[in-house]
Formats: C-alpha cells, structure tokens, sequence
C-alpha cells in the first residue's frame, strides 16, 4: 500500500515500510526504511525526520532562505552534483554550457496501481493487483531536465523496487556521466556491508565489510555483471544471523557493468548507490528523449538471513521468471563439455544419450564443438550451422535420433561472439567490437559482436530462429565467454562511444526478448565462463543459468550457497561430473556430488559410457530419488543451516509448499578426528506436527578402509589389489541408518543428534563413516 501524509510518502509491504518526505526546498529526505511502524498522521512522522538549527563550520547551505542546514548532512531519496552533498551523487549531466551542477527538486507525484514496464530493459512485472506504484517528478530548478523516480510496492513478498527515468525537456543535448537506479542513505553507523565476489571457477564468494568511514565499492566493468563483483549486495546488523536479525537485501536488474557503492560521510550516515557503473559510460541525452537506469530490487527482513533470501526468492519466482519455465520443474540432463570437450560426433552423443536414458536422464544437452569446423576454441564462433563430418545428419538429424530415444534435446550456442576464423568475420569484419585500426587485447581466440547494430542484432534472431527451429530444440545453454576490451562498437559515432557497452546490453535483451517470446517451450540457461553474467536481467529472460564451470562438489557447497542469499537455487545449473574433478583434481564421492548438485537444477556431465555398471547403478538411484523429491528441492522454501559459516561443515534444507516433507544436506569438508558427535536441524516444518526423519539406506565400499580390511578378513588383502577390487565387489557394508520420529519443532530448535561418526576404534553399522568431503541427505516426511 502506498499512502501520502501531507508531505510524506509510506510504501508498506505486509511486513516493512519506507517513508521518505519532501522536505522545504522540494529535496526528498530519506526518513525510514525497516520493519512496518505505525505512522497516522504528520505528528508521528516528524519524529522521523532530522532537526537542523545550524551549519557546521565549513559546509555550504543550500541558499540564503534555508541557512540551518547543508545537503552534505541529509539523508536524501536522489543526490545530484554541485550543491555541496559532497557524497557519492545519484545523477551526474555536463550541460550545454558545461557545468555539472543539477539542482532537482520536487514537481508532481502520482500513485497509480500495477508495474509499469520499463521500454529499453527488462524489468519485474505483476499479474495483476500484487504491485502499486508511486511516481515522483523531480525537475532541474536550473536547466529544462527531469526525473521520474518510479517505485514499486510488491507487498505480499516485502519487496520495493525502484526505477528512474531521465528526461529532456529542453533544446540542449546533455551528457550523462553517470544515472543510477537507487539511493538509500540512513544515519546507521554500524551496519556490515556484504557482497558476493569471486573470478573463474570460484564465484559467488561471501564477504563482509565493516564499515567505518570512505567507500566500499562493488563494481563491474568488463561489460558483463561479472562473477567478480554480483550486483546482488546485502546490508545487516553484526548480530544477524541466518534466522534472527535484520537484514536487508539489494538487487539489480542489470546484466552489464554496474556499481554498489556504500559510504560513510564525514557525519556518519550511510549512503547505498547501485546502477550502471559510470567508469567508462557517458551517454548523449538529444533534446525531447529520454534515458532509463535499470530497475533496483529490494527487500527487508527482521528473520535473519533466511527471512531476506526468501523474500528475494518469491519475488524473482513471481516477478522475474517468466515464461513457461518460470515455475515448473527443470529436467535432469547431461550435458557433452566435460564428458567429450570438443570431441562430439553423432555416434558419441547417441551412445551417451541411450546410457543417459537407461539411468533416468530426461534431456541431452550437445554443448561446444558441434558447429563450423570448431574443433577447439580457435575458429568458428558465428558460423551457427553443423559441422558435417561430426554430424552427418545435421542438428535435424541428431536431434530426431534423439528424441526418438525418448528423451529432450538440448544445444549450445555463444551467439554474441565472433571468431576472426570464421565465416561470418570473413563476410563483416565491421561487425565485430574493436578500435578501429587498432590492436585487439585478446580473450578465448574471440571477439564480440556489436550488438549496438540493429543489424547484427536482426542477423542474430534469425539465424538462431532457423537453428532452434531446424533443431527442434528443447533446451538452450546460452554462453557468453569473453569480456570487453577494446570498447568500441563500430556502428556508433565516435562522440557516442561512451554509449557502447550499455547500446551492446540492451540490444542484448533485444535478440532475447524476441527469441524467448518467439520459443516459450524452451528451456533456456543463461551460461559466461560459468557465472559471469548471473543476475536478474537475465533472469528475466532465462530461467536458469549455469552458476559456475567449477563443478567440485567441495567448491559447489560454497558457490550455491553464496547464490541462495539472493537467487533461488532452481535458477541455478548444478551438474555431478567425473573424479578427478576437472577444475580442481580433488575426489570427492559420489554420494557428495549429488547430494550437493540435488539443490540446483540437477544435470550430469560425465562420460557416462565410461562408468561401470555399480555406478550407472548409484546414479540410476539418485535420479530416481530426485524424481521424487524434485518439488521440494526445487521448488520448496529453502533455508541455510546456522554452520554455515564455520568452515568446515555446511547443511542448508528445502522444504515443500505445504510444508508436508523435508530435505536437508549435511557435508564435512575435512573429517575431524574423535570428533563423533554430528547434529542436523531442518527449518520451516510445521512445528506441532510429527515427522518421519530418516536418511536412504546405503552400502559403503570396503575400499574405503583401505588396509584397515586385514582386521576382519581371514586372509591379508593388499590394499589397491585386485583381490581388494574384487572383494570390494562381492561384500557390501551396511552404511548407517537414522530413523526418528520427531516434531517439527524438535527439528529446527534442537535438531536430531546423528550416529556417532567414525573415530579409528570401532566401526559397526551404526557408525557413521564420514570420511573428507562426506554428506548425508536427510528427509522428513509428516506422518
Ligand atoms: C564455457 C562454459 C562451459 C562450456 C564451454 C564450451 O566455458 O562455461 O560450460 O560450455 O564454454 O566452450
């Protein structure tokens, strides 16, 4: 609900408010933002608002009228340069007369019912009746320029977002330096900023800053929202913890290069900013047009950690995803990269189909390698029709083979790439992302296409319209394996470059938008060297993206988990592949990589033809299992365990809609020697109602022991023999059995005390071995 004091504006959520003021000189002051206060009338608002009787020392005050206070010192909904805030602004233009000075205040506001989508970027939408909208007109007392800061009241998942909208109203071009999406500045000192940061194979890393004093900044510039630096940021008190506490989320919808900035000023308040990262940008505002910043996204939540995520959750689930995919359960696939790299022919990828099927798999995704004569990632990259000698019968004859087997067929592309040994380079050099004239930094052999140019952009759907038509597709990893250097599109004026790399992001979502409209069937994962390009704007139109290339089951524990603060981990591609894993070398079992893998969208990228038969076994297992669990790993709310954070151990759970079943994950990195003790709790059950806890039943391998096989057996097995291989064959070991009855509130306030885990003396089968990288699934099912 949106309502309006006199002055003062409340957006109220079910459970949070946000109240800001237009204060004397038309500025809006930021007042409160947090739990749901009760607010009837201006006497109880003004207690919000800060006191001002004099200017310290050297500051500037706004004008002559209203000399008791200087902008520097006030907590505002939209901060421009030149008059004396002298924080990080909101806004900066360069006028025709070349100052940089804006001075907005307030013109008109209107509240108005259901989400308006924005023109030129994707943005969350409603289906009617779950969002209300105020939009506030602020114009330049000074030059003929206004904003239009539109926000966003999704109340039943404690969500607000916010857009802004530049507008011209003059004769004069101006130049936007830099226009962001959000500001909340508050007069907390003592909130810990935290944001998710990572490279190659290790995104999505938690980090926590302190804040004391400067600036804390969280930025992109390699023209994707990067795994360096993911625009999704977090604000907490340091007592939060995952279930207790206030925390507070932040998101962008933005695919490209963005910035979440925190201060801390002279006088101790904070200031958030996020938007487009103004490094590098610089865009031509014509009279009569207007420029949009991306939609920022977020949310409140005085339970913990967990209370913020699933805030978030609900609203990429109901606001963001859309299409088909948005809600329905994601198949388990295999995918052909870590099992074949580029070594794919039709013979290969149908045998790995019929094993694939013969263990439960429902989708066969052929990933790089299967097109132009791109035999490794030297050549090609454009040139979107089969190679021949692999394929004999093209995509179309592959894909019929495949889905004559029972199962979907899935394909690979990169199509905002262009390899210079390619044809389509060939036929537009000028097509390509590159100073002209001059040498190109060089990245994956590749560069990428100007996506400024309404014409490559044209070129791009039809090709892949022919393809995923041709192909009877069912499923699409969209990559993206490069970054920008270089910056420049050749189809821009050279006084336009600063335009480029934001021109390149929403003709981008040009080519998706209609490709998705034109393929609602499709499932499509959003994929850059793994988790590049994660974020909400390409949620918008994929409904999955693989998170990262690091498929360590030890490493995922961490990826997913840093994911599952801000995305809903269905919307995250997590694969079981071969040991050695291929990112790391480390060996972790089986067991570990499902168990972890379980919590995304599952898939498998290993050789399956080269498994043995006890493998295929385990594996046709936990599909099965998965089937039937899928809803609730998916689909459920889910909850990360307090442990999280102690290094060592992990466990996080799901639970279903109706909260009738429950699964949890519990992992151990490093064993812990005499350490036998081992409790698991699951969240969000009903708390008075009785539940079946109970992990599956399991054999161990008696390999695991090594030589430790010698105190039982009668004769002396060498370790590693093939005597040990073959009575690893026939004597199979009861793995340990839990099964409880408990309440619900026994399982998230106390948590079941497990078997106690092996310590050198003694071992029976209720002991439980759990030795590195070990797990457990655990279920709970309502009785
Ligand atoms: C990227 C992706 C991988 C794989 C390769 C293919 O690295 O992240 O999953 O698709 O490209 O070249």
């Amino acid at each position: 609900m949106i309502r309006q004091i006199d002055n003062a504006f409340i957006l109220e959520t079910d459970n949070t408010a946000y109240v800001f003021t237009v204060i004397d000189i038309g500025y809006l002051e930021h007042l409160y933002y947090g739990r749901k206060i009760r607010l009837e009338d201006s006497k109880t608002i003004e207690a919000l608002i800060e006191k001002h009787e004099f200017v310290p020392g050297n500051n500037n005050v706004y004008n002559e009228e209203n000399s008791s206070f200087t902008l520097n010192d006030i907590r505002l909904e939209f901060s421009a340069n030149g008059k004396s805030d002298n924080r990080e602004p909101f806004i900066e233009v360069v006028h025709a007369d070349g100052s940089r000075t804006s001075d907005f205040v307030f013109e008109s506001a209107k509240i108005v019912n259901g989400k308006i989508p924005l023109s030129t970027l994707p943005s969350s939408y409603d289906k009617g009746g779950e969002c209300s909208a105020l939009i506030i007109t602020l114009a330049d007392r000074q030059y003929d320029l206004a904003v239009e800061l539109s926000y966003y009241v999704f109340e039943k998942c404690d969500v607000i977002t916010r857009s802004a909208k530049l507008i011209n109203r003059g004769k004069d071009s101006a130049r936007i330096l830099r226009f962001m999406s959000m500001q909340i500045d508050t007069d907390r000192k003592d909130m810990i900023f935290t944001t998710f940061n990572g490279a190659w194979i290790r995104e999505m890393g938690r980090v926590d800053h302190e804040l004391k004093r400067g600036r804390i900044v969280n930025d992109s510039c390699v023209g994707a929202s990067s795994s360096t630096a993911n625009p999704f940021v977090m604000f907490s008190e340091k007592s939060t913890s995952e279930n207790s506490g206030r925390a507070y989320g932040f998101n962008l919808i933005y695919s490209g290069n963005h910035t979440e900035i925190a201060e801390v000023s002279e006088f101790g308040k904070l200031r958030f900013l996020s938007g487009i990262n103004p490094k590098g940008f610089e865009f031509c505002l014509e009279p009569g047009s207007e420029f949009e910043a991306p939609e920022a996204v977020f949310t409140f939540s005085d339970e913990g950690f967990n209370g913020m995520s699933y805030n978030m959750h609900r609203f990429v689930s109901d606001h963001i995803l859309r299409g088909e995919w948005a809600n329905m359960e994601r198949p388990v696939l295999l995918n052909s990269w870590e099992a074949a790299y580029f070594d794919i022919t039709e013979f290969k990828l149908l045998r790995m189909a019929r094993k694939a099927k013969s263990v439960g798999i429902e989708l066969l995704v052929m990933d790089d390698g299967w097109f132009g004569k791109r035999n490794d990632d030297r050549s090609s990259l454009g040139d979107w029709y089969p190679n021949k000698r692999k394929l004999p019968g093209g995509v179309k004859g592959l894909s019929k083979k495949i889905h004559d087997l029972g199962i979907g067929f899935g394909i690979w592309v990169e199509p905002e790439m262009i390899s210079e040994d390619s044809d389509l380079y060939r036929a537009h050099p000028d097509w390509a992302m590159k100073v002209p004239e001059k040498p190109h930094s060089p990245g994956r052999n590749q560069m990428i296409l100007d996506l400024a140019n309404p014409e490559v952009c044209t070129y791009l759907v039809n090709t892949l319209t022919d393809l995923f038509e041709i192909g009877n597709i069912d499923y699409v990893k969209w990559d993206m394996n490069r970054t920008m250097s270089d910056v420049y599109a050749p189809s821009l004026a050279p006084s336009r470059q600063g335009e480029a790399a934001h021109r390149y992001i929403m003709g981008l979502y040009g080519i998706l938008d209609k490709l998705t409209k034109k393929f609602p069937d499709i499932l499509f994962e959003g994929c850059a060297s793994g988790g590049n390009r994660s974020d909400l704007g390409m949620l918008c139109y994929f409904s999955q993206m693989w998170g990262s290339d690091d498929t360590d089951a030890s490493e995922r524990v961490a990826i997913q988990t840093g994911y599952s603060y801000g995305y809903p981990l269905r919307t995250v591609g997590a694969h079981v592949s071969s040991v050695p894993n291929h990112q790391t070398l480390r060996v972790t079992p089986l067991e570990t990589r499902f168990d972890v893998a379980a919590f995304g969208a599952l898939g498998y990228e290993c050789n399956l033809c080269d498994l043995d038969t006890g493998t295929l076994e385990a594996i046709r297992e936990q599909i099965s299992l998965y089937k039937k669990w899928r809803s609730v790993f998916q689909m459920g709310r889910f909850y990360r365990g307090e442990n999280i954070y102690d290094g060592n151990t992990a466990s996080f759970n799901a639970v279903s809609a109706d909260r009738s079943r429950g699964v949890a994950l519990y992992y151990r990195k490093l064993s812990v020697p005499n350490d036998q003790s081992g409790t698991i709790k699951m969240h969000g059950l009903e708390k008075d109602a009785l539940y079946r806890f109970y992990n599956r039943p399991f054999k161990l391998d008696v390999r695991m022991f090594g030589d430790l096989i010698n105190m039982i057996a009668p004769v002396h097995v060498k370790n590693g023999s093939a005597v040990h291989d073959l009575v690893s064959k026939f004597v199979k070991l009861d793995g340990e059995q839990e099964d409880y009855t408990v309440y619900g509130d026994v399982l998230s306030e106390a948590g079941v005390h497990l078997l106690p885990a092996f310590s050198s003396t003694g071992f029976n089968s209720r002991t439980r071995v759990f030795p590195d990288f070990s797990s457990r699934l655990y279920f709970a099912e309502k009785k």
